[in-house]
């Protein structure tokens, strides 16, 4: 059985003192964690403050992104070391974000997710569709290639969680169905089962894209479709706690 995730993706918002105040009304608000796991990815700046909020809760800690090496000379970067000390459990990787404005490439997630797994942080490793990309009927080949690239390398997948996030429904509240949702996700888990065998049982893949209380219950109905991570909605406390509310 599956351990369901809500992740909570804040993106580029909250200052340090916003991003305690949602991490407190979230871990005193939980009440639907027992059979899943709540995770919140806060910018880098509230992580040491937060991860001190959320102390002796259930609420577990992720960063947006980080670099490949340990440590050096490389300006602007985060490494896995400085997001273990911060306390960090999770990492965030190869949002589409990141593909899209900071040209991040297969190559370079691939990178980064085995060097998280060193490390001893869990990636989630984000890969997904453009609109383009669906309507011209080459989504499984995009996503296909995002996932082997992504785990190119990669021996054991007991750590990883990937998020498949169709771009198009990231921000614009167009969600997918969760037909849409769980075509794709089926896609990805006989694609594992191919390179891992049965481990692809025991991975879990989320669902992205304009989730929210309302739709995420169908969403996460689906049988390979093993929670959420969250973007607008995860940013107040309500809408959070509404989603993890849902869960089974
Ligand atoms: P929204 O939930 O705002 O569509 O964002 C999804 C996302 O990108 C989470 O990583």
């Amino acid at each position: 059985m599956r351990k369901w995730i809500v992740a909570g993706n804040w993106k580029m918002h909250n200052t340090i003192s916003e991003s305690v105040a949602l991490a407190r009304a979230i871990k005193d608000g939980l009440s639907n964690s027992a059979s899943g796991e709540v995770v919140v990815a806060p910018p880098f700046t509230a992580l040491t403050a937060v991860a001190e909020t959320l102390r002796g809760g259930a609420v577990q800690l992720a960063a947006q992104n980080m670099y490949s090496e340990d440590k050096g000379a490389f300006t602007g970067e985060i490494s896995p070391v400085m997001l273990k000390d911060a306390g960090c459990a999770y990492v965030i990787i190869g949002h589409s974000e990141r593909r899209k404005y900071f040209s991040e490439t297969d190559d370079g997630v691939n990178r980064k997710v085995k060097k998280a797994l060193a490390s001893g942080l869990k990636p989630i490793v984000c890969v997904g569709e453009t609109d383009e990309e669906r309507i011209q009927g080459v989504t499984e080949s995009v996503v296909g290639r995002q996932v082997q690239g992504a785990l190119a390398g990669v021996e054991t997948l007991a750590d990883v969680v990937i998020a498949y996030e169709p771009v198009w429904a990231i921000g614009t509240g167009k969600v997918a169905t969760s037909a849409q949702a769980e075509e794709v996700h089926a896609f990805v888990r006989s694609l594992i089962r191919k390179l891992y065998g049965a481990a692809a049982d025991e991975l879990r893949i989320l669902y992205g894209g304009s989730v929210t209380k309302d739709n995420v219950a169908e969403l996460a109905a689906r049988a390979d479709i093993d929670g959420a991570l969250v973007g607008g909605a995860s940013l107040k406390p309500d809408g959070f706690l509404g989603i993890i509310a849902q869960m089974p």
